[in-house]
């Protein structure tokens, strides 16, 4: 039985701050962002738009294409969670109005559990060929400001469809994988923003790649050659491309600087305009191969590389589908990118690092900068509130 991703769209929210914008308030080289790091602009959640906003903003086209009250899952990745307890896809369940009938579990490791969400709905599937199981990967970055990862903030979900018989990818058997407990980057409960140890970071990740593949090839037999495309979870575009440079070393490949930089292109070049969406990241950076690659990919094979922080690493492929292009979300993609408002330095910082008032005492009016179809409106008695329009 074929087992895969049978459709895959993404939001973001509505507006940006470009890193031109950001790199004049810092006094810093744009091309700092541009070219060292490879990021353009950053989606900006203002207060109204959280990661249940998000979900269902990446999960309400799909119902085009599919029963909404055949899905028998939510299965929703995030390290941005809204609650210790309920879990967002449980928000998200009413949000979009699904069947009784239907499991909700929030999963949660770094940018890994979006992975990890994409493992446990296939094994359901495997399981009970019935299931139809909703996997979301939401997240919003934020760092503290004038910290190393500033620079590398975004948001962003991404909602799939996982079933037999998938219309887009089929998820292959055998993977590898890897993990360490380390302290490259953390968000204890009492923190907004996320702790990193930014170089260490991304030392650890090239680390984790390195035995990630080596555990790879050794349960499937799978060599470099036999993989066309790559995806790579993105904390900023610039990391695939130390990523890929390392496995090429790893394998003995010969690859320009040239060659490396269009095979990766198609797949950083949402993420470039979005910035790290953490879980999403790498999910996204899929739909951009798929929406942006040069040629039809039917009966290619893309290996997709998930890291998440502290760590866990797993790396797994996947072949393409005939008549994929005629289920891709592509235009709208590209419509919510172009369509998002610029902010100012100062608007940033007031939508991003400012808290609502009456937060702590549970009682919040939101005003309404969210344009989107959800939106939380207030909370109240630490109840949040959330509208469909
Ligand atoms: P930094 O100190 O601000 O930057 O931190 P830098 O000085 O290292 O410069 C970055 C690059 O720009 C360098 O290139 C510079 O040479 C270059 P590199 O040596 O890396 O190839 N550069 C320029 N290039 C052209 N023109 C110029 C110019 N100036 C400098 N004028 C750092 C960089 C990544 C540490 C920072 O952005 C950070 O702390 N980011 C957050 C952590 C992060 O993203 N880590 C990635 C790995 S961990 C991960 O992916 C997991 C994560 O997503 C979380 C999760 O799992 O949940 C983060």
């Amino acid at each position: 039985m074929k087992v895969g991703i049978d459709l895959i769209h993404f939001a973001t929210a509505d507006y940006y701050l470009g890193l031109d914008t950001f790199a004049a308030e810092k006094g810093v080289d744009v091309n700092k962002y541009y070219v060292g790091i490879g990021q353009e602009r950053m989606s900006i959640a203002p207060p109204d738009e959280d990661i249940v906003t998000l979900a269902a903003k990446a999960a309400d086209p799909l119902f085009n294409h599919i029963e909404r009250d055949k899905i028998t899952a939510v299965l929703l990745a995030t390290e941005s969670g809204v609650d210790q307890s309920k879990s967002a896809s449980a928000y998200l369940h009413g949000l979009l109005g699904l069947h009784k009938n239907c499991r909700l579990i929030e999963l949660k490791h770094a940018c890994y559990a979006g992975a990890a969400a994409l493992q446990m709905a296939q094994g359901l599937v495997h399981a009970n060929p019935n299931e139809k199981v909703l996997v979301i990967a939401a997240d919003i970055a934020k760092y503290d400001v004038d910290s190393s990862g500033e620079a590398t903030q975004g948001c962003g979900a991404a909602a799939m469809i996982i079933k037999r018989d998938p219309r887009l990818l089929t998820l292959e058997p055998g993977s590898g994988f890897y993990s360490d407990d380390v302290m490259d980057f953390w968000r204890p409960n009492y923190r907004e923003t996320a702790l990193v140890d930014g170089k260490y970071s991304t030392k650890v990740y090239l680390n984790s790649l390195r035995e990630t593949w080596k555990h790879f090839t050794a349960n499937t037999g799978r060599r470099y050659e036999d993989i066309d495309w790559f995806c790579y979870h993105l904390p900023f575009t610039k990391m695939a491309e130390k990523a890929h440079r390392q496995l090429t070393r790893l394998t003995g490949v010969e690859l320009s600087d040239d060659e490396l930089k269009t095979l990766l292109a198609p797949m950083q070049a949402y993420n470039r305009q979005l910035g790290n969406s953490y879980t999403a990241s790498l999910f996204i950076g899929l739909a951009s191969l798929l929406d942006n690659a040069p040629e039809d990919l039917t009966g290619q094979r893309i290996g997709l590389f998930s890291y998440g922080s502290g760590c866990v690493s797993e790396f797994f492929t996947g072949i393409v589908e005939p008549g994929y292009r005629d289920h891709l979300f592509t235009e709208d993609h590209r419509w919510q990118i172009d369509h998002r408002q610029p902010l100012d330095y100062a608007d940033y910082l007031q939508l991003y690092h400012t808290q609502p008032e009456g937060l702590y005492e549970g009682q919040v009016v939101l005003p309404e900068y969210n344009r989107g179809r959800y939106r939380l409106k207030a909370i109240r008695d630490h109840k949040r509130l959330y509208e469909r329009r």
